[in-house]
């Protein structure tokens, strides 16, 4: 019997590099899945462009529409119903995720976090933060790491991390950059990893 495409929902607050690569990689691949949604708190944001560009459905849903922080993560949880999302993928997206959220995709959420998890995670360690704090502790190696989201910021299961070095010289800047390549290899490699592991 053929198994539905695993419907998928990606998050996103800025350029939508890795929502790219993971959009190009699911054919390459040839994965079940399709992205229905990209759902932002920036609705002008690179990867509200993207999605728009290859009609993928659109959602722009911040915490100041709502009365309060609740009826915001019930408005979510419902607009991920509505769209009969599968699994959710993070991919930039700058803000926390609601517990009820996270609670009602639990296995079946995962983040990109730019470094070696569980090193240089946690609040406010987000984009370009995490590789100042690399460079400032001294460290000769990053990268990235792909994990199941739970209640605990950063630190659910990980399911693929990958190193890169730290060369002399190295800027935050030129740090992101490094890590953000591998990025794009390793999140299709954890979501093709995560789909084989729900089919098995
Ligand atoms: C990526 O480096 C991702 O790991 C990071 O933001 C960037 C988004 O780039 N995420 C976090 O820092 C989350 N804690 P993109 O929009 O081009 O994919």
């Amino acid at each position: 019997m053929a198994t539905h495409k695993t419907r998928l929902a990606v998050f996103c607050s800025g350029g939508g590099s890795n929502f790219q690569a993971i959009f190009h990689a699911i054919p390459k691949k040839g994965l079940n899945a399709e992205i229905v949604l990209c759902l932002s708190n920036r609705s002008q944001c690179g990867a509200m462009e993207f999605a728009r560009q290859n009609d993928i459905a659109t959602v722009h849903l911040t915490e100041k529409q709502f009365g309060s922080f609740d009826e915001f993560a019930a408005a979510m949880v419902s607009c991920l119903r509505e769209h009969r999302i599968d699994i959710v993928l993070l991919a930039g997206y700058m803000r926390k995720v609601p517990e009820a959220v996270v609670a009602a995709f639990a296995d079946k959420m995962l983040n990109i976090h730019p470094a070696l998890l569980p090193k240089f995670g946690g609040e406010g360690m987000y984009g370009i933060n995490v590789h100042t704090a690399v460079l400032q502790a001294g460290e000769s190696e990053s990268g990235a790491t792909v994990h199941l989201v739970n209640e605990e910021y950063d630190k659910g299961r990980i399911l693929l991390q990958r190193r890169v070095p730290v060369l002399p010289g190295d800027t935050p800047e030129l740090l992101a950059a490094r890590v953000l390549e591998c990025e794009h290899r390793l999140y299709p490699e954890a979501l093709e990893k995560l789909l084989a592991e729900q089919h098995s």
